[in-house]
């Protein structure tokens, strides 16, 4: 049995990681080390992600990450067997600065160069915390994007569907913006709604009248802004309760729309698929405690089983991006030094 030790690094959107996993033939991966370096601080200001920022924070913070995780792994570059980077899809300039540190990894040590699609490394998740076999149904949902994915191997994905507008982190994190809430939203706008009655204000269903299996999140950030407009015209302000009810009835109705869509992906999956009866879900979003009841309520009622990794491997991470390389390397995948960064890159 072979044993495989891969470093991965990820810089494609607003985090810098890198990571160390290490496998041994069929036996559960292990994540050696997972080290994050967050730059929420250095975008806080401008409401949004800042590409020429980021891209410069991760070209300073890259080989400070990649020294940390080899020393918190207790290896060398000398221990490993590839190194593994996310080539896409993302913010260029910070795809580029994980791409050529990466290179230059692997132009000075020798060793295999892989490029990682950071979607893959998001639905390969689930097989490195919990071991699920192919195939399975996966959910993907974060703060850019939202799609249910078959997911039958290391390189084979059939999209169901997805967002056709905002992803659902996105929407919470406008709706966070537009209530005056911290960044990110999605933490906050979930204390609040702890407190609010989701029945006060009726936010909107969309695309619940449609049988396929996408979804659109844009119309709720425009249903919220009137909701607040209104209020604010009547009665000059939001009061806390007017706050924790609005974040109640926009959470609602992302829980609905999202285990509607889901039920609907579950029967088209386990019609193709009915001896792997498995959901996976992951991506910031899958943080939010009434999403993930609802989703596990949705697989219960229809005999499957449910896996939602655990947060720190939820959110962007380098271990997913260090795992999906090692399988794309048990496959038998190499890149050379000509691989590119890719801002787009459909699965
Ligand atoms: O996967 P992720 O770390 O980054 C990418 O977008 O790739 O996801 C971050 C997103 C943010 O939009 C954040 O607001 C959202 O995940 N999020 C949540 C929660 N925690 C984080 N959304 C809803 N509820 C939460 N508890
Ligand atoms: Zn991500």
């Amino acid at each position: 049995t072979q044993t495989l030790t891969i470093l991965g690094l990820e810089s494609s959107c607003d985090d810098t990681a890198a990571a160390v996993v290490r496998q041994t033939g069929d036996t559960p991966a292990e994540v050696l080390s997972s080290v994050v370096f967050g730059q929420t601080e250095l975008h806080s200001a401008y409401g949004g992600v800042v590409p020429e920022i980021a891209a410069r924070a991760h070209a300073e913070k890259l080989d400070i990450c990649v020294i940390e995780a080899l020393k918190e792994a207790g290896v060398t570059l000398k221990d490993l067997d590839a190194v593994a980077v996310t080539a896409g899809p993302g913010l260029i300039g910070g795809v580029m600065s994980g791409v050529m540190c990466a290179k230059g990894i692997a132009a000075a040590t020798g060793l295999p160069l892989i490029g990682v699609n950071h979607l893959a490394g998001h639905a390969l998740t689930p097989r490195l915390t919990d071991g699920i076999a192919f195939p399975y149904l996966m959910l993907l949902v974060s703060g850019g994007h939202c799609q249910y994915l078959i997911v039958r191997g290391p390189e084979d994905f059939t999209r169901l569907g997805g967002t056709i507008d905002d992803a659902p982190g996105e929407a919470f994190d406008k709706t966070a913006r537009l209530l005056g809430l911290p960044q990110p939203g999605g933490p906050s706008v979930q204390a609040e709604a702890e407190n609010g009655d989701p029945k006060r204000f009726r936010f909107p269903r969309p695309l619940l009248d449609r049988p396929d299996c996408n979804l659109s999140f844009s119309g709720l950030k425009t249903a919220l802004m009137r909701m607040r407009d209104q209020i604010v015209a009547e009665k000059g302000g939001l009061t806390r309760q007017d706050r924790a009810d609005l974040c109640a009835g926009f959470q609602a109705a992302v829980v609905d729309t999202l285990a509607e869509k889901t039920r609907r992906a579950l029967r088209l999956y386990l019609d193709e698929n009915p001896a792997s009866p498995t959901v996976a879900v992951a991506g910031g979003v899958a943080a939010n405690t009434a999403i993930r009841a609802a989703l596990q309520d949705v697989c219960a009622e229809a005999g499957a089983e449910f896996t939602a990794p655990p947060l720190r491997l939820c959110t962007d991470n380098a271990a997913m991006i260090a795992y999906a390389g090692l399988e794309r390397f048990r496959s038998g995948a190499r890149d050379g030094l000509d691989l590119t960064a890719r801002p787009r890159w459909p699965l």
